[in-house]
Formats: structure tokens, C-alpha cells, sequence
């Protein structure tokens, strides 16, 4: 699990929160290494001087259900300054004498955090002002402060909101600052990190890809890697990392699998064949995938039914290219957590994607991912100090599964070519009206439905096209981008008119959470 052994750093202990990553991430924004342990895998033993300070998560238990989470209490007599946070707020006032009980309004969304008393956890963070505006999302809340802890902040329903133990390094946050919606949340974290535990800067993307080379190298040795590039980010710079640490003992295979943007098969055999050099191998398996696809409409089906012909492609141009022993692919920490925890939490699951839920049991390549630690926009940085074009690097992410899940209902070849030009449409005209880099992601959707509509004198009776754009930091929360008027209505026309096949559009206003970015 760990990245480094004698790195300085701060560990997270998760008890399953969906932004237990996010924590990860704010600390190593910060330059500092962090690393994420299971509260069901922490030992005593496995906490060294390398330590600096101990965050404990958010999660979905409660503190009472004492059989079903396991922490050594141990682990907090350490002199190590520790941060909980939420459920890990609950559970360190709990286990020092405090009490735990259900609020009376449970509260899930923005609230407002009054000042009480000063502390170097909030120190610059009311910024003169005397509250501040945070992201809470509990059903249960501390009710009784230990001995010795003092109030920092209260908010209306959460009276313990911030609290301390100077003496001891303990502090705890009923809410969370790891989410942006928690106004500063940053700074509370910088505060913990650099105030509280005293911790140096370092890391960096330089630091990281020099790692990275070098644990690949040693991890192939003399033998052959597989990589599944798809064009997209994470893929694109998961192979020049690979390029550069191990060269012509590379592979990257490119599988058109049919469900790609428009031009997307010629656009990558240009960059990576032509322009960089690799060894790529083009696979046109567009038949392969829509006769698997036939007749399938379900979310979870589809993904596991790309994923495992995905794995079967590779493994088939595998044997033939020889001695291959290795897959490498472009899996970060998202798509782990949104899988299945990496920490063996309880985080619950959302969706299979399908470079990790739908692997067979049974396979016959060991796996390479360099970036399963890494957030979107540190691969992005990677990128860049991997010397990939800046078009590559600030490409929208898309999703392995591709057009499959942007496209409810059942496959077929003719809604496929409608989506394809209806996407293309939309983000050449982000491009045209420089609005792409504004947003995160954008695509276009078809549902499957028709409704009524007049072209001309005649009725039309047509498929409805979903476009989604949101804003977002990391994929894991998101907003939708508020585009104006005359941009909707000359990218609705443009569609309507120039594909036959849609009649109408819609946008899609939902944020994540409660949504996902994707349809399925
Ligand atoms: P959701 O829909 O879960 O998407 O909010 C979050 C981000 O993940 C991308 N995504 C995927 N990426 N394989 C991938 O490589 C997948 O199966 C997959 N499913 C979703 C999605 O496009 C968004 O950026």
C-alpha cells in the first residue's frame, strides 16, 4: 500500500468516506506526502518516525457500532498530532471520554461555522470574519466534549463543530474541509500539516516521475509490457512514462472499440505512431464489442461486457507480440474508490469502471498502474513533466466505457453515428467560442426516447440529445456550467439541424452529488 517508506508524511486512516481521497489530495496539493491506511489494516507496528501526523476520516458508521470498525486506541497515544474529521471527529471525542449521539437535525449540505475561540487549526481562517461557510454531511454529532478539549467553532445545530486539545495535538471538525464548498477548508488542512505537525515540503510531479520510472524498471525488468491507450489523459501518459522507462519493450495496443469520439482512431494513430514513436498496434474490434452489446441496456452489464472483451483483446495480442508479462493501464485513485475502496472500507459502490470492476478473475497479465495514487490533475502535471503536448494533457477526460454509457438504453450502429456527430458538434463549438479549458467535462448523450417536433411544414418524431458540462476539481464532486443563452441556443440549432436523428436538446443542470458525471 505504501508508496514510500521513508517519506515524511501524513497517513489518513479511512473508515470509508466517499472523500477520503479527496483528504489525500489536499495534503499532497500542499507538497507534502500523504498515503491512505485502512482503519481495518492499521497496526501500531506500521506507524515510524516518517509519521508526521494522523488524519481520521469521515465514514458512514456510527461511533456505537464498536464491532464493526477497529482502531487502536494505541494509535492516538503516539504524540502525533491527529485531525478527525467528521466520523473521525465523532470517534476521537469519543474514545477520549467524550459523547456521541444522534443530532436532532441531521444535516447534509452548507452551514455556517461561528468563531468561539482561537486555535492554529483556524488560524487565518475566519480571515477577520466570524463565521465561515462549510460543507457538513452527518447524522450524528459530538454532544459531550472530552476532558481538556476546548470549542474553536460551533454552528447552528453542531455545537462542537471545531474543538482541540492543544495539550495533546488532538483536533477534530464536525464538518469537511477537503470539499471545495467548505469556504478556506484548505487552509484548515495547511494549518494541521505545516502549523500542527510541522511537516517539510516534499512532493512534487518531478519527485513523482523519477519514482515511477524507476519502480518501473525494476518491476519489468527484462520483459514485455502490454498498454492500453485509449488517447484519453491518464492512458496517454501512463505509455510515455512507460516509453521513457522501458522504450521498445513496450506495447501500446489502441482498440477502436466503435464507442469512440468522431475521429478519435485517426487522431491517436497520428500522435503515438507518427508523432511519438511508439510501438502501437491498432485493433479494429468495432464488430467484436456492438454484436456483445446487442440487446444489452444495463448500466453495470454493459461496463462489465466492455471491460472483460477489453482485457481478452489484450491478452490475445499478447500472446502473439511474446513474452509480454505485463498490462500497464491508466487506473487512478478515483476510479478505485468509486470500484471498490482501495482501503477495504466501507465506502459503498457506485459504479464498476471498467478498467478495474470489470477485470476477469482469471488473468493471464500481471498488472501495471503507475497512476492508482495519483488525482487527475497530478497525472496532468506528470504529464507535462513528461514533456506531453499540452492538447493531450488538457483533453476532457472520457470514460473507458466510452459512448456505451452515454447512450441509456440499447447499442446500435445508427444511434452511435448520430451521438458521434452530436458530440462533435458540441465540443468543436467549446473550442470555437474558447470554452473548453473553462470546463472539466463536457460531452453529448443520447436518450432513449423520441419526442415530437416541426421541421418545415412536417412533424418529426426523433431522438432527445442530453449535453452535459460541468466544472470540477478531481470528477469526484461537480457543478454544472452555467453557459449563456446565446451559446445554448446556437449549439442547439447547429444540432437539430445538421444531424438528422435529433429533434430536440436538453442540458442537463445536476450537480454531483447527487448525479454523476456520467449517465451510467
Ligand atoms: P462518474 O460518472 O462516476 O464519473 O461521476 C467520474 C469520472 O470518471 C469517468 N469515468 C470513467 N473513466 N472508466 C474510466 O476510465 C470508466 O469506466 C469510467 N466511468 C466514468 C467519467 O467520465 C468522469 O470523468
Amino acid at each position: 500500500m505504501s508508496l514510500d517508506q521513508n517519506l515524511n508524511k501524513i497517513i489518513i486512516i479511512d473508515f470509508g468516506s466517499q472523500f477520503t481521497q479527496l483528504i489525500a489530495r489536499r495534503v499532497r496539493e500542499l507538497g507534502v506526502f500523504s498515503e491512505i491506511v485502512s482503519h481495518k489494516k492499521i497496526k501500531l507496528k506500521n506507524i515510524n518516525n516518517s509519521v508526521k501526523g494522523i488524519v481520521l476520516s469521515g465514514g458512514p458508521l456510527n461511533v456505537y457500532q464498536n464491532n464493526k470498525y477497529s482502531f487502536d486506541k494505541k494509535i492516538l497515544r503516539l504524540d502525533i498530532p491527529v485531525l478527525g474529521i467528521c466520523f473521525g471527529h465523532q470517534i476521537l471525542s469519543k474514545l477520549n471520554g467524550g459523547r456521541v449521539k444522534q443530532s436532532k437535525h441531521r444535516e447534509f449540505g452548507l452551514a455556517n461555522v461561528y468563531k468561539k475561540n482561537n486555535s492554529l487549526l483556524t488560524s487565518n481562517f475566519f480571515r477577520n470574519k466570524k463565521s465561515k461557510q462549510v460543507w457538513m454531511s452527518h447524522a450524528d454529532q459530538v454532544s459531550k466534549l472530552p476532558k481538556n478539549f476546548k470549542v474553536v467553532a460551533s454552528s447552528t445545530n453542531s455545537k462542537f463543530a471545531i474543538v482541540e486539545n492543544k495539550i495533546k495535538k488532538y483536533y477534530g471538525v464536525q464538518f469537511h474541509p477537503e470539499v471545495t464548498h467548505t469556504e478556506n477548508g484548505k487552509k484548515l488542512i495547511s494549518n494541521f500539516v505545516f502549523l500542527i505537525c510541522k511537516i517539510k515540503r516534499n512532493w512534487s510531479s518531478k519527485d513523482q516521475k523519477n519514482k515511477l520510472i524507476t519502480d518501473i524498471r525494476k518491476q519489468v525488468g527484462t520483459k514485455k509490457v502490454i498498454c492500453a491507450l485509449s488517447g484519453g489523459v491518464d492512458s496517454s501518459v501512463v505509455a510515455q512514462l512507460l516509453n521513457k522507462a522501458i522504450g521498445k519493450k513496450l506495447y501500446c495496443i489502441f482498440v477502436n472499440t466503435g464507442l469512440l469520439r468522431k475521429n478519435e482512431e485517426a487522431q491517436v494513430v497520428q500522435t503515438f505512431k507518427k508523432r511519438l514513436k511508439m510501438n502501437l498496434i491498432y485493433v479494429n474490434a468495432k464488430k467484436e464489442f456492438l454484436k456483445k452489446l446487442k440487446y444489452i441496456s444495463d448500466p453495470e452489464k454493459k461496463r462489465k461486457i466492455i471491460g472483460n472483451l477489453f482485457i481478452k483483446i489484450f491478452e490475445r495480442y499478447a500472446k502473439k507480440i511474446k513474452n509480454v508479462k505485463f498490462l500497464a493501464q491508466g487506473t487512478l485513485y478515483p476510479d478505485l474508490i468509486e470500484s471498490k475502496s482501495v482501503t477495504g472500507s466501507q465506502t459503498s459502490k457506485i459504479k464498476s469502471h471498467h478498467n478495474v470492476g470489470g477485470l476477469p478473475k482469471k488473468m493471464n497479465l500481471k498488472l501495471i498502474e503507475p497512476l492508482k495514487f495519483l488525482f487527475k490533475d497530478e497525472v496532468r502535471k506528470l504529464g507535462l513533466e513528461l514533456n506531453l503536448s499540452k492538447e493531450i494533457i488538457s483533453r476532457h477526460p472520457f470514460p473507458g466505457p466510452g459512448l456505451a454509457i452515454r447512450m441509456p438504453g440499447i447499442i446500435t450502429n445508427e444511434k452511435l453515428n448520430i451521438l458521434k456527430e452530436a458530440d462533435y458538434f458540441f465540443i468543436q463549438a467549446l473550442k470555437n467560442h474558447g470554452l473548453y479549458h473553462e470546463i472539466w467535462q463536457a460531452y453529448a448523450a443520447l436518450l432513449p426516447v423520441k419526442t415530437v417536433g416541426v421541421m418545415g411544414d412536417n412533424r418529426t418524431y426523433e431522438y432527445l440529445c442530453l449535453l452535459r458540462a460541468i466544472t470540477s476539481e478531481d470528477g469526484m464532486t461537480a457543478d454544472y456550467y452555467e453557459f449563456k443563452k446565446s451559446f445554448m441556443q446556437s449549439i442547439s440549432n447547429k444540432i437539430v439541424n445538421s444531424i438528422r436523428g435529433i429533434n430536440r436538446v436538453v442540458y442537463d443542470v445536476t450537480s454531483k452529488p447527487p448525479s454523476t458525471i456520467e449517465l451510467e
